[in-house]
């Protein structure tokens, strides 16, 4: 065997076994509970309560001049890894409701899957939504955690069919929950045919009895006699009217497998995790302007999805997030920076564990590496080896809050257009601008955070102090037609130009929206730049 040929099989054996996914939910669903279990599972920390703690110190402090060790910790939990029986797990953070950004959105496009996690009393909320969404535009498959069964929460039956009706996902449950909140007994697994007790509190080992099928008389003796029937009712149920498990269908991201389970009581975890890494898929191809780059691919590939400032403003640098797509990457290895169409080396790469950095060797497709960025990357960036590699540009998504910009201090006109272009370019907000005689800058973002960020930086990096004023702006849809005449844009809407000169429409209801779209029949609204 050649050694061309070793290295192939290496990047396949490494390929094979990785799975990079997102937790999608909404704030307090328990996903840094949930993660905090699977990173015990994979001894990536030893101590519950290490990626609590550092929640809650992110919370803790509400004084904006926090928002650089904010951040900071962010930059830590952006990803993580660990190994579990043989796989490598990569689990990317998707922040919280105060931390809702672009950059979650964008987050999304470096995960070949998604955890959904739900509450069960609660059910699909807001934020599960809107990140659902996301995921399924993009076709990954999604796997759902149902959360909390140790509460009283609502019938599993009307869980289900809310997942469906309100998502538009079919979805087939994998196990089922006998009891619910103080009655908890187990859950029933349907593919193994076996119970797991349930036990309050923090436990080592699981325990497990195998059963014959859902009306098992060893589970009347751990259910008791109504608990039981009513699982064999439900079970029956299950097996005429529900959709039978089908895994390209969940590779489709056309069904998603339901658990049921308890992340703080460690109830259903393990099933749970390594049910989804048989049935999670690892890396695949990815869209390229020529055509599909498979990540077995001998070359090395990937491309930016996330550029984060450095916590220090003394230092301009920045950690660029690199998704491999293909091939190895090695440290200090030499690659094109496509865009810029020159090579360079990647020198420092770092991996972010639990709780701290790494320096990076090799890495794999799926695998995530934080660059050293001195200003060279912009989101979306494509990097290779060998060949110039184009990777779909990553998303823009639609803006839902605008705000107008205006300068304190007119003498630092020049600060201003610097850290105005920087930014955008960053991605941390969008850029638009009127149309009328006298030309005003809004921006637009998914979430305040973006503000924010975006204020605190310009004042502490570029020493610009700004006045941002909310505009009651909801919808931004961009206008593709052959012409467009701002005239029709005056009652709760207006037009503006993005970046690149293209006539963007910002509504302030859904009726301004409709009756725009009624006036130019003709005319496209598209939710993101053309
Ligand atoms: P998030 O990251 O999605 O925002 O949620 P997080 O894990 O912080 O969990 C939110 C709250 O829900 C926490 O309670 C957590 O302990 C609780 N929780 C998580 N999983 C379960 C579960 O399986 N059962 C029950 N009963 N509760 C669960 P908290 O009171 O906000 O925080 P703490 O005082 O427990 O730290």
């Amino acid at each position: 065997m050649t050694g061309l040929a070793t290295a192939d099989d290496t990047i396949r054996k490494e390929v094979a076994r990785r799975r990079t996914f997102a937790i999608i939910s909404h704030p307090d669903a328990g996903k840094t509970t949930l993660t905090e279990k699977l990173l015990l599972f994979g001894g990536a920390i030893h101590l519950a309560g290490a990626v609590k703690a550092r929640k809650a110190a992110r919370f803790a402090t509400s004084d904006w001049m926090e928002i650089e060790k904010q951040r900071g910790i962010s930059v830590t939990s952006s990803v993580m890894h660990f190994e579990y029986n043989g796989y490598r797990v990569n689990i990317l953070d998707t922040p919280g409701h105060q931390d809702f950004s672009e950059d979650t959105y964008r987050t999304l496009t470096a995960a070949d899957s998604a955890v959904m996690l739900i509450d069960c009393a609660k059910g699909v909320e807001a934020q599960t939504i809107k990140l659902f969404q996301v995921c399924r535009r993009r076709g990954i498959p999604i796997f759902t955690f149902i959360n909390k069964l140790d509460r009283e929460g609502r019938p599993p039956l009307d869980l289900l069919e809310e997942i469906e009706r309100v998502l538009g996902i079919r979805s087939v449950p994998m196990n089922w929950p006998i009891g619910m909140g103080r009655s908890l007994r187990g859950v029933y697994d349907r593919m193994e045919k076996r119970v797991e007790l349930y036990e309050e509190g923090e436990r080592r080992g699981i325990r497990v009895i195998p059963v014959q099928g859902g009306d098992d008389p060893a589970i009347r003796e751990v259910a008791g006699e109504a608990l039981a029937e009513q699982l064999a009712q439900e079970l029956e149920l299950l097996d005429v009217a529900g959709d039978p498990f089908d895994h390209a269908k969940v590779l489709a991201g056309e069904l998603t497998p339901v658990f049921f389970g308890s992340a703080i009581n460690n109830f259903g975890v393990r099933t749970f995790l390594e049910n989804f890494l048989r049935l999670a898929p690892p890396p695949g191809p990815r869209k390229s302007a020529d055509g599909p780059v498979e990540p077995t691919d001998g070359k090395f590939s990937g491309y930016i999805f996330k550029i984060q400032a450095n916590m220090n403003p003394q230092h301009r640098d920045r950690i660029a997030f690199l998704r491999i797509c293909s091939g190895r990457f090695r440290r200090g290895m030499t690659v094109r920076h496509v865009r810029a169409g020159r090579e360079i080396k990647l020198a420092q790469p770092q991996q972010f564990l639990a709780q701290e950095r790494e320096i990076v060797e090799e890495a794999y497709p799926g695998d995530i590496v934080g660059l050293f960025d001195p200003g060279i990357f912009r989101l979306g960036d494509s990097l290779s080896e060998g060949r110039d590699v184009v990777f779909e540009e990553l998303p823009t998504f639609s803006p839902e809050l605008f705000a107008k910009l205006t300068m304190k201090n007119a003498m630092k006109h020049k600060q201003y257009q610097k850290g105005l272009a920087q930014l955008a370019e960053e991605g941390t907000v969008q850029v638009f601008r009127t149309a009328g005689p006298v030309e005003e800058t809004i921006l637009g973002v998914v979430g305040q955070l973006q503000f924010d960020v975006f204020e605190y930086r310009m004042k502490h990096e570029y020493g610009v102090e700004l006045e941002l004023t909310r505009i009651p702006y909801r919808f931004a849809r961009w206008v593709a037609a052959e012409k467009v005449d701002p005239g029709l844009f005056r009652i709760n809407s207006t037009l503006v130009r993005d970046k690149d000169g293209n006539p963007v429409a910002l509504f302030e209801n859904e009726y301004a929206m409709r009756t725009a779209m009624e006036r130019m029949p003709d005319a496209r609204f598209l939710e993101t730049a053309p």
